[in-house]
């Protein structure tokens, strides 16, 4: 019997990611060949004409899985009874620009797509937030979606991870897919670290370590770390427009796995929340090795850090958790403002903008 369709909602769909993923998602990519879709695309009212030029181009492709398709500038349209959320809308890092240049732009459009969603998604809709910066803007959407479960919302690192393989693949000249367990911890960012301890290589002799194969930890340790972690900032050079076909093939890669599992012996990274493991305060949105099963993912422990990595852990955690504590309290006190205005006359905006912001206790 046919299975019925899943609603999968792209946010800035109209964006050069969101024209990549639309295909593949209806050519069952994420969800499987025999699963039908149906695929919701939002996007700004600058943007409609164009998304109306996407939905016209997914209606020529005649996709046989494609049941349906809203492309809409509203957000509760976009949000009503969707399964899945990929959440790729939002102000994009240019060259030059650091990611903490677009947290404050990402604040206000993620609180209104979260709280949409809490209200229009269907129960248990898994979300994945692909924009900058993604695990942040995660945090915030977390924040602002409470009746959301907390595992419910990820954040993709996935590309990264694709890309350690890649580079793993490059070097050793093995199959791509022969390369595993390759791990990205932290932040989508420059911060990330990229972890190749306990990656493996299939051979025709078995599974080997990929550092006993590679036999060269200097460029392990640096030029391969470097490489994975500037590797957005690299495209950018080149094609002067950030990654946008492995960033879509990658969120793919992420909700496939996240729904259908991780193939047994494999683990894949995921920005999840942290329930504390390895020591990465709990409620941090942050990358950690996962496997997947029956649609809930479970953080893989035991891959613990030689000395010398340690510090560099402990670097990353303290960048993540700067970066996550100041969107946090950015989101609210931007969301009291905002509420206040609304709200209330200009003299109680001044008054309580006074009283709690420049009030030190209130951010402590
Ligand atoms: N996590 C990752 O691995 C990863 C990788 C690559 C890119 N990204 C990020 O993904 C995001 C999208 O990248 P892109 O190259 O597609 O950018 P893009 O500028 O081509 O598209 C972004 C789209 O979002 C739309 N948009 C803006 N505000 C919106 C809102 N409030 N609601 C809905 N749509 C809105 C824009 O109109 C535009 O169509 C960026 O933030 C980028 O930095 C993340």
């Amino acid at each position: 019997m046919a299975k019925e369709p899943v609603r999968v909602l792209v946010t800035g769909a109209a964006g050069q990611i969101g024209y990549a993923l639309v295909p593949m998602i209806a050519r069952g990519v994420m969800l499987g060949l025999d699963q039908p879709v149906i695929i919701h695309m939002l996007d700004i009212q600058p943007a409609a004409e164009a998304l109306n030029g996407v939905k016209m181009e997914l209606v020529d492709a005649a996709f046989p899985l494609l049941k349906g398709v809203v492309a809409t500038t509203d957000v509760v349209d976009a949000c009503t009874g969707v399964n899945i959320a990929v959440m790729v809308g939002g102000f994009p890092r240019k060259e030059g620009m650091e990611r903490k240049d677009v947290m404050s732009k990402n604040v206000s459009i993620y609180k209104s797509q979260a709280s949409a969603l809490e209200k229009h998604a269907a129960a248990n809709c898994k979300v994945l937030v692909v924009a900058n910066p993604a695990n942040t803007n995660a945090l915030i959407l977390k924040e602002f979606a409470p009746s959301i479960p907390e595992k419910n919302i990820t954040c993709l690192t996935r590309l990264d991870h694709n890309r350690a393989l890649g580079q793993i693949s490059e070097r050793l000249n093995v199959q791509v897919s022969d390369v595993k367990n390759v791990i990205i911890w932290g932040n989508h960012s420059s911060t990330q670290y990229p972890d190749v301890n306990h990656a493996t290589v299939n051979t025709p002799s078995g599974e080997k370590p990929v550092r006993g194969l590679v036999k060269d930890d200097e460029w392990l340790n640096g030029e391969f770390i470097t490489t994975v972690q500037q590797r957005g900032a690299a495209i950018i050079k080149a094609r002067k427009l950030s990654s946008a076909l492995s960033a879509a093939s990658s969120a793919c890669d992420h909700i496939r796995d996240w729904v259908l599992g991780t193939p047994e012996g494999t683990w894949v990274s995921m920005g999840v929340y942290s329930d504390g493991s390895y020591g990465v305060p709990a409620g941090l949105i942050y990358s950690f090795p996962v496997t997947c099963h029956s649609g809930e993912w479970k953080i893989v422990q035991g891959c613990v850090c030689s000395a010398n990595e340690t510090s560099s852990f402990f670097c990353i955690l303290h960048c993540v958790f700067l970066t996550q504590s100041i969107a946090f309290w950015v989101g609210r006190l931007v969301s009291r403002l905002v509420n206040l205005v609304v709200q209330n006359s200009y003299s109680n905006y001044v008054l309580v903008w006074r009283k709690e912001i420049c009030n030190p206790e209130y951010v402590a």
